[in-house]
């Protein structure tokens, strides 16, 4: 799919104030600093649509950009910031949690999981919220540039097998790099595919 135009729509905090269009919609989570701001810019070719940073904690409300004026692309904060307050975490997750809840256009999450790291307690316990939730949603590993040729297929395997303990089958994934733009093309067939799907149904 070519991207014509990305442009941000809003933010906030709360999701009955999310744009009102009924366009299909994907949502980027996972912990702070895995790169979903990062993922962004890379799938839209924008350096800077989504704003990045080295420190976790950088993106903290509900960030809504509409694609080719057809779709919306959603950039949220992380959740599992340990260095933001107790309270303010209970009021992240909160509004985290009603968007997910509440959102009908949502058509998939993206759950954006370092590709490093085994699996986190927290990425497995959001899943299956989700599962439990009937929310579709696809597992994206990020900064594959950060492994070698040779570590990044045993880490994504070792992960699959640990995932197979809790789900029937391993959910769709995609494997990418905001530095290299690996797994761009993939990821944007992926919603093209489902965005038809849509339109034709
Ligand atoms: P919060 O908004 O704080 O939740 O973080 P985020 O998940 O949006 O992460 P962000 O995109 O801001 O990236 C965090 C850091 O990781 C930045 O320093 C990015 O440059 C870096 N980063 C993100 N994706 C990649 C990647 O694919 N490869 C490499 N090498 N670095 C990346
Ligand atoms: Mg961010």
């Amino acid at each position: 799919m070519k991207i014509n135009s990305a442009e941000f729509v809003i933010s906030n905090s709360d999701v009955s104030k999310c744009p009102k269009e009924k366009l299909p919609e994907y949502a980027f989570i996972g912990r702070s600093n895995v790169g979903k701001s990062s993922l962004i810019n890379m799938l839209t070719s924008r350096k800077s649509l989504a704003k990045t940073s080295g420190r976790p904690g950088k993106t903290q409300l509900i960030n809504h950009f509409v694609i080719n004026k057809a779709w919306f692309l959603v950039d949220l904060p992380g959740y599992g910031y340990a260095r933001v307050s107790k309270s303010a975490k209970k009021i992240f997750q909160k509004f985290i949690t009603s968007y997910f809840s509440k959102r009908i256009q949502l058509v998939c999450a993206f759950i954006l999981v370092d590709c490093r790291h085994e699996p986190q307690k927290i990425d497995l316990e959001f899943m299956q919220w989700l599962g439990e939730n009937q929310i579709p949603f696809a597992i994206v590993f990020t900064k594959a540039d950060k492994l070698s040729k040779n570590k990044l297929p045993i880490q994504i395997n070792s992960y699959i097998e640990e995932m197979l303990k809790y789900w029937e089958e391993m959910p769709k994934y995609f494997i990418t790099s905001s530095t290299s733009g690996l797994g761009k093309d993939e990821l944007l067939n992926y919603i093209a595919e489902i965005n038809n799907e849509l339109k034709n149904s």
